[in-house]
């Protein structure tokens, strides 16, 4: 029998803290219910003690999600503990994730505070988790840089004091594979109450290595791995979850563990976390890259119809590549169109919501005759984002675009409430819409990033974009979707210009410690 490996996803915590990918209550409550589908083990929905926004969607959560784990991230800090507690009480089963610096670069420059300090309130955090609920996990950030000696005393002080999960994070990406499989296998062999906890382990890609850190610790005795889907996190991100899982399903000659998890649900999880964080995929990406099966080379195409296994490692449909199907069309009518989204995760609460997305469905199926899954999703996502900042929005849009003549645009909103119109021109339609939305809008933000994507095949797919911004040192992300892609772009601006009307007050867990 093999011994069971626990995936704690990240994707709402660490991946939220991407620049620019910070999803809504109803975004997570989505991607958790997708998760479920995939039977991680446990959820990290959030870090409560951020913001209201953060703890009402780990509440949210919480509540949703029955088959899964869900975990609140907490700083050694008794505010947070007890934030973290009141969100996760809604959940079957609930942990609390602490946290404290156990490096001399991070316990003296940022929290200020001598090693005893850090030990005792590591201690005294875990004891006032337990409180709450009996499985506590304890994180010595940058683990990969702390002395080991005094991460054994704080790791033991740590079991004692309650904590069932150890994590070691190499916060910073700085190990690679085989330095970071003798840290783990040496912390376990020598905390001498090791025996009573699961150990864990974090790792950040910062030089491409968070998988390969992630699997070599698990060769060495780590049972737990916190990854991300589609590796997003912060900087170059986590150990990417469809990676960590399909090397040891696949090398099971090797691992002597292997996970829950149903691996036809990956690549719809990578879909719906890229299309509501606006992060692509990128084509070569190892599992959910839209090449990571395709094969072009003439003598590769020929093993492959000979025999699959000659260069393939993994069957595409265990891995939930199944051609895009076609779910629903133009004479679809609504309980096809409410079970359809019930089956992927989407429960509307009120009957008005349905209505509207029901008459949105049959724009698109007057458009695009053949409606899929991925269709579906932007529908609701595009939903949500009017519902959820309307400040801006685009009455009416009219392009130019013809050969030899300068592009131009004109543009009506809705500012506040009331109708504004501007009319400019520029190096292509797209160009000359922003240029006419920025002279009503004025707000000097900065275009950090601009990308267009086909949600599915075929010219008449939708393009799904993806604006970034940047103002005063904010960044946000915009998306928006629909058949014409210079509607989609002016939807995508005026999402990510709507974001900057809220304030956002967020603290960020690992800026520093308020002690
Ligand atoms: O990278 C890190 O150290 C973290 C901790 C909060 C676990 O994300
Ligand atoms: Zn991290």
């Amino acid at each position: 029998m093999n011994d069971a490996l626990i995936i704690f996803d990240t994707t709402l915590r660490d991946g939220e803290q991407s620049p620019g990918a910070s999803m809504t209550r109803d975004e997570k409550v989505r991607i958790a219910k997708q998760l479920e589908r995939m039977r991680v083990d446990i959820i990290e929905a959030g870090f409560p003690a951020a913001s209201k926004g953060d703890f009402e969607a780990v509440k949210a959560v919480a509540e949703a999600v029955k088959d899964c784990t869900v975990c609140g991230l907490a700083r050694a800090v008794e505010n947070d503990i007890d934030r973290a507690a009141e969100a996760i009480k809604p959940a079957k089963r609930g942990r609390i994730h602490t946290f404290i610096a156990t490096s001399p670069i991070h316990m003296q420059h940022k929290l200020r505070m001598t090693p005893e300090q850090v030990l005792e309130r590591a201690v005294a955090m875990v004891k006032r988790a337990r409180q709450y609920t009996d499985d506590v996990e304890f994180s010595a950030e940058d683990a990969v840089r702390s002395e080991m000696d005094f991460l054994c005393r704080v790791f033991e002080a740590a079991i004692t004091a309650g904590a069932r999960t150890i994590n070691v994070p190499d916060t910073v990406g700085y190990s690679i594979p085989h330095a970071w499989g003798e840290r783990i296998k040496s912390l376990i062999e020598r905390v001498p109450n090791s025996d009573r906890a699961i150990w864990s382990t974090h790792c950040h890609n910062d030089l491409g290595l968070a998988v390969a850190n992630s699997l070599s610790a698990v060769l060495n005795g780590a049972r737990q791995v916190e990854c991300t889907i589609n590796g997003l996190g912060e900087r170059a991100g986590n150990a990417s979850l469809e990676e960590v899982v399909m090397a040891v399903r696949t090398r099971r000659d090797i691992f002597t563990c292997d996970t829950r998890i149903d691996t036809t649900q990956i690549v719809p999880a990578s879909r719906l976390v890229s299309s509501i964080t606006g992060f692509p995929v990128q084509p070569n990406k190892a599992i959910v890259g839209a090449n990571a099966f395709a094969h072009e080379s003439g003598i590769h195409q020929d093993g492959v119809i000979k025999k699959r296994e000659t260069y393939e490692i993994m069957r595409a449909e265990d891995v939930g590549w199944s051609a895009n199907r076609m779910v629903l069309g133009k004479h679809s009518g609504r309980n096809a169109f409410k079970q359809r989204l019930k089956e992927i995760g989407i429960d509307f609460k009120t009957e008005a919501e349905m209505n509207t997305a029901f008459e949105r469905f049959k724009d698109l199926a007057d458009k695009k005759h053949e409606i899929f899954d991925e269709d579906l999703q932007a529908l609701v996502t595009e939903a949500d984002l009017e519902q959820e900042n309307e400040h801006y929005r685009l009455v009416a849009l009219k392009v130019c675009s013809q050969t030899g003549k300068t592009p131009n645009a004109s543009v009506t909103l809705a500012v506040n409430g009331s109708e504004k119109k501007a009319a400019a021109a520029g190096g292509g339609p797209v160009d000359a819409s922003f240029k006419a939305i920025a002279k009503i809008v004025g707000d000097g933000s900065q275009l950090l990033l601009y990308s267009v994507n086909n949600i599915t095949s075929g010219t008449d797919s939708q393009g799904e974009v993806t604006v970034r911004l940047e103002k005063g040192g904010r960044i946000v992300n915009g998306h928006g979707a629909d058949t014409d892609i210079v509607i989609a772009s002016a939807k995508a601006y005026l999402n990510a210009l709507n974001k900057f009307v809220t304030p956002a007050e967020r603290t960020h867990p690992q800026a520093g410690q308020p002690i």
